[in-house]
């Protein structure tokens, strides 16, 4: 697929990353076709995440997604959700490798910065939950 979705997390976005983190996702050869400051409300971030329902960190997860500012982006490159993927690095930043976004600014395997689709399917749903046609270039 060429597109992925991705959210500057609250955790990031409060600490002043975004501008590196946007410099460092365009220096890895993606091109940005949309993006928006927002929040999302509990209820909204519940939705995002729903596939996590039963996990045992999902009301402390919606709590964290809903706390602050995201900075939501879709992304475009040939193989962008497996490319992404490696730029992020793993969901712990304890076991993401060096140079990745988490390992560089993740807090923790909560306040991890950064999402990635993890498939074009839900790249396509997850762009679809933040941007209307006329946001996307
Ligand atoms: P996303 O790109 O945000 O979807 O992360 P991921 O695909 O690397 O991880 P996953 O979809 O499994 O989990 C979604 C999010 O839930 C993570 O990014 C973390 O913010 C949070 N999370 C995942 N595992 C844990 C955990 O064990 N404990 C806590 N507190 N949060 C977790
Ligand atoms: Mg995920």
């Amino acid at each position: 697929g060429k597109q992925t979705f991705t959210m500057i997390k609250p955790d990031a976005f409060a600490k002043g990353y975004t501008g590196a983190i946007l410099a460092k996702i365009q220096e890895a050869g993606f091109r940005i076709v949309a993006l928006k400051l927002t929040r999302l409300t509990a209820e909204k971030a519940a939705a995002f995440y729903a596939v996590h329902r039963e996990r045992p960190f999902y009301q402390s997860l919606v709590e964290f997604m809903s706390s602050g500012p995201v900075v939501a982006a879709i992304l475009e490159k040939d193989n962008a959700v497996e490319d992404f993927r490696k730029l992020i690095g793993a969901t712990d930043p304890a076991k993401a490798e060096e140079g990745t976004i988490r390992k560089l600014y993740a807090e923790s395997v909560e306040r991890n910065a950064i999402h990635g689709s993890d498939s074009d399917e839900n790249a396509r749903i997850e762009s679809d939950f933040f941007f209307s046609a006329l946001e996307r270039v």
